[in-house]
């Protein structure tokens, strides 16, 4: 049986430890809920306050003083390690279903004879509305196939334009093989998106050796950028000359204050810049990847399948059968969270919450955990566990008052 002391040790020698003191996190708060919204740092607060400050103190001279039409591009490069980009191959904005959009049009734009859209039946739902809906704009007919993952070599064939997928499965937080599925893609001819909102400052992959052609995320789950905050396009640098934003808007023009009225893109990833920047949202984004520069991936790596492991064995040790382990134990599998299933996997997540444990449903019954490691610590683990024996062994679940759910479960 693995101890608290042994928890409250592991901490101790944590490199990422001090970390920790970057948020505002109460001591009781435990927050395994990281991987839907991150929570606020205090260098973010400060980022979003600087800005307030400019744009009091100078109001529109604010765009040319402090670089602001630039910033969707800086922060693009202080995003691109995360997923092994280069320089100029991000620029942030949009929202991830928009991003999702721009890159699948632009995408097919370069496949004009195939006709196919392969993705998984298990997506992400907005994945698949979006890639629905923008199939109609391809100006030919063009059809969404929703696959079995597992299956996607026997659905490869010359008729297929896209792939996208999400790289790490939001219901179970299983990883799929970025370079081996982009290489399968390419082998077929098609070309491949990648969704990574479960993945961008919770695990590194490398999108350059991958040959990833075009990929998005997300600023509010890992990165800790606030609600809603925006979206970041990769595409990688030889498409750039050949793609084109399908939305395009005057802040992607080559000239956007000479007003001209026919439109003509800019060079490089800026083009995938449709309107003006949310610069608020942005100076949260800008402060909260201050933590993430005082680290590396390969340390947040280490330490959140540490968390993860310790997390299923204390379940298992503790609570042995009550819960089916849906994420694979295989560490090359597995991204940043635990999905626990249970059949009452909602009344679970709700008795928790009311006793300081912070997770998340996913219908129909996945009980999940996300775990962060820049704040999270291994004495939350043991203590978030305790929690979860606490509520099944006083039946907490089974209240009639979560057998209704909440608009946000
Ligand atoms: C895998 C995945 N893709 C896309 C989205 C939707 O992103 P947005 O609301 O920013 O459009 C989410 C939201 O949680 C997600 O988990």
């Amino acid at each position: 049986m693995t101890t608290r002391e042994e928890c409250v040790e592991l901490d101790a020698k944590d490199p990422l430890a001090s970390l920790r003191s970057e948020f505002s996190l109460g001591d009781g708060e435990l927050y395994l809920d990281g991987n839907s919204l991150g929570p606020i740092s205090k260098s973010a607060r400060a980022a979003v306050d600087r800005v307030m400050g400019e744009w009091q103190s100078e109001l529109i001279r604010s765009w040319n003083l402090f670089g602001w039409m630039d910033t969707p591009l800086k922060l693009g490069d202080r995003i691109a390690p995360f997923i092994g980009a280069n320089p100029g191959e991000i620029v942030v904005a949009d929202t991830l279903t928009f991003a999702i959009a721009k890159l699948t049009l632009a995408a097919l734009e370069q496949r004009p004879d195939r006709h196919v859209i392969l993705t998984d039946v298990m997506n992400f739902h907005t994945d698949i509305y979006i890639l629905e809906a923008v199939a109609q704009y391809a100006g030919r007919p063009v059809t969404v196939k929703t696959i079995d993952r597992n299956e996607l070599a026997q659905h490869l064939n010359n008729d297929v334009a896209l792939v996208e997928l999400t790289h790490v499965d939001f219901r179970t937080g299983e990883a799929l093989d970025v370079a081996e599925i982009t290489q399968q893609v390419h082998e077929a001819g098609a070309l491949v998106l990648w969704d990574f909102a479960h993945t961008t400052g919770a695990l590194p992959v490398d999108v350059t050796s991958a040959k990833v052609d075009f990929a998005a995320g997300c600023g509010y789950k890992y990165l800790n950028a606030g609600p809603g905050s925006p979206a970041y396009m990769y595409v990688r640098k030889e498409w750039q000359d050949k793609v084109n934003n399908p939305l395009p808007g005057w802040l992607g023009h080559a000239r956007p204050f000479d007003f001209e009225i026919t439109y003509e893109a800019t060079q490089g990833i800026r083009k995938f810049v449709t309107s003006s920047p949310s610069i608020l949202a942005l100076a949260a984004l800008d402060g909260a990847l201050e933590v993430f520069e005082k680290t590396d991936m390969t340390a947040i790596r280490k330490k959140s399948l540490a968390l993860t492991d310790l997390f299923i064995k204390l379940v298992e040790e503790r609570l042995p059968g009550e819960f089916t382990v849906v994420t694979p134990r295989d560490h090359a599998k597995r991204g940043s969270q635990v999905a626990l299933a249970h059949s009452e996997a909602y009344g679970v997540v709700q008795a928790l919450i009311r006793r300081g444990v912070t997770g998340d449903f996913r219908a129909p019954d996945i009980a999940r955990f996300g775990f962060t490691p820049l704040y999270l610590r291994y004495v939350d683990v043991y203590d978030s566990v305790e929690q979860l024996v606490q509520v099944l062994n006083n039946g907490e679940h089974q209240a009639d008052e979560f057998k209704v759910r909440n608009a946000v479960t």
